[in-house]
């Protein structure tokens, strides 16, 4: 069994995800901590909800990145943490942060990476016009949105989507996916070569 820490900024609906599939026991895993690093992210509510810990980094109280990320790397200690899962964390780590839990971070992203990287990549995906696109989820490394592919999920843009409708059903791709790339982690079928993942059968 792996202790998860899922690091947010926001609305929280991949966190939900998790720690419903956790008490489902779609995965194995033990959803820790909630790490958000904005006082008023709506994620803390479903933490809450659930009875799981959650705790408020302020960056604005660290003098640099690297004490903010070293407050991190604390709170994940303490909790004893495997796999730090991303759910629209809105912070790029630090290079010591990455080498110290190499392979052992998740990102999920709205595109088909490498297209559309960034914070707005369903809007720049539809604005762009493209008839399909997607979700991503990846291993996280120093830059955005650019660490080893393990899953990936197309979504089709069909003439009568707006963003709106998009945008959901980008979401509902991304809380199934995640839940995938987790447990593939839990079986311990996963394995990274340079940038290839290779999932075992
Ligand atoms: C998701 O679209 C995810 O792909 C991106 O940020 C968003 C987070 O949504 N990285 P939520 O906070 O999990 O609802």
């Amino acid at each position: 069994m792996m202790n998860i820490a899922v690091l947010a900024s926001g609305n929280g609906s991949n966190f939900q995800a998790i720690v419903e599939a956790a008490h489902d026991k779609k995965i194995k895993s033990k959803i820790k901590i909630l790490v958000v690093d904005v006082e008023t992210a709506f994620a803390r509510q479903r933490a809450r909800k659930y009875g799981i810990r959650d705790i408020f980094i302020n960056p604005a109280g660290c003098k640099d990145r690297e004490e903010f990320d070293k407050k991190i790397i604390e709170v994940l200690e303490e909790e004893n943490i495997d796999l730090i899962v991303l759910a629209g964390f809105m912070r790029i780590l630090c290079s010591f942060f990455v080498a110290k839990y190499k392979d052992r971070i998740l990102n999920i992203h709205p595109a088909l990476l490498p297209s559309f990287k960034g914070d707005a990549a369903i809007k720049d995906a539809y604005e762009y016009g493209v008839k399909v696109t997607g979700v991503t989820v990846h291993f996280v490394d120093e830059k955005v949105d650019s660490g080893p592919i393990i899953l990936q999920q197309a979504v089709t843009v069909s003439s009568d989507d707006d963003i709106k409708s998009l945008e959901e059903k980008i979401h509902k791709v991304e809380h199934k996916l995640y839940l995938k790339a987790i447990q593939l982690i839990e079986e311990g079928r996963i394995s990274v070569q340079a940038r290839r993942v290779i999932i075992k059968s």
